[in-house]
């Protein structure tokens, strides 16, 4: 029964960083060098054995859903023309495994608040992962061990929440939730207890410099938590906030160190840097003295 299974991945925010981008493309639809955002998100979830995706969307982003669903009349036409590689590229896009559900966040009310939208979509009792989109993670060059994947594992062998996290510079605290692991921290690849968690806190007063990089897995506890949580930092109801009250009641709760890299790709220096070095790494290369006739 109460597998995990089920990744909610919210994708109703506006996108004001990237604009002007993102104005009527929704931004998990920008490139990153051969796929847009949301593709390279899922391809992840599926590799960590997540495969019942919930897309937690608003109206206007129906760019995201659609690049998951069949697309008829093309595929018609490149099975006509013998284009083999390019409809098997494309079928690839949604595999058999894939469960995708869509459901609405009617109101902009927070991360916490887009959450708790996919409550319904769980069973009672059942844990959940979520990826958050802006944030591209990666493995080492010429590495593939996906760092959520690891974080699966040690959910299923210790059934302890797992929030993934990485080392930021003291001045970028306040962009983020902050983890507290009592002045210890974990090591590339492993879980240490977490004492406690902090949305967007001011320099001086972070608990330390490992940020929360956007991949949980969560007890089940965390969706009802969520259901009478005050608004937190920035006036939003905070999924931070229902992870402290978890640390606060059971303690059960681990920050994974990732190995990886991540990208940011909620902003412009972000995505660009995500574009060129992994097209790079994909053997893109970019030809600085422009077309030739050869
Ligand atoms: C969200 C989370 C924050 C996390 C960040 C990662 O913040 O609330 O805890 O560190 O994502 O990107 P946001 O970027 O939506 O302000």
């Amino acid at each position: 029964m109460n597998s995990l299974r089920k990744v909610i991945i919210p994708v109703a925010g506006f996108g004001t960083r990237l604009l002007p981008i993102s104005k009527a493309i929704p931004k998990e639809m920008v490139p990153v060098v051969d796929r847009p955002l949301i593709q390279h998100v899922v391809e992840e979830a599926l590799a960590a054995g997540l495969n019942e995706v919930i897309l937690v969307t608003r109206g206007g982003k129906s760019a995201v859903e659609d690049h998951f669903d069949a697309h008829f009349e093309l595929e018609a036409s490149l099975e006509a023309k013998g284009k083999e590689a390019l409809l098997n590229e494309l079928r690839a896009i949604a595999p058999p495994e894939l469960k995708l559900t869509v459901i609405r966040q009617p109101q902009a009310l927070g991360l916490g608040h887009a959450v708790h939208c996919a409550a319904r979509i769980l069973d009672d009792g059942e844990p959940f992962a979520v990826i958050l989109p802006d944030v591209l993670v990666k493995p080492q060059p010429g590495e593939s061990a996906v760092d959520l994947g690891d974080m699966v594992t040690q959910w299923r062998e210790l059934r302890r929440a797992q929030i993934m996290v990485e080392a930021v510079p003291r001045a970028e605290v306040q962009s983020y939730g902050i983890v507290d692991c009592g002045g210890d921290e974990p090591r590339a690849g492993e879980s240490m207890a977490m004492t406690g968690v902090v949305e967007k806190p001011a320099p001086e007063v972070a608990p330390s410099r490992l940020s929360v990089i956007g991949r949980y897995i969560l007890p089940y506890r965390v969706m009802t938590l969520l259901e009478d949580l005050p608004p937190g930092a920035g006036g939003e109801i905070q999924l931070t906030d229902a992870i402290e009250a978890q640390i606060r009641e059971s303690g059960d709760v681990d920050a994974f160190r990732m190995r990886g890299r991540s990208f940011d790709c909620g902003q412009i220096a972000g995505w660009l840097q995500a574009n060129t070095l992994l097209a790079r790494e994909a053997g893109y290369a970019v030809d600085q003295t422009g077309p030739t006739d050869s």
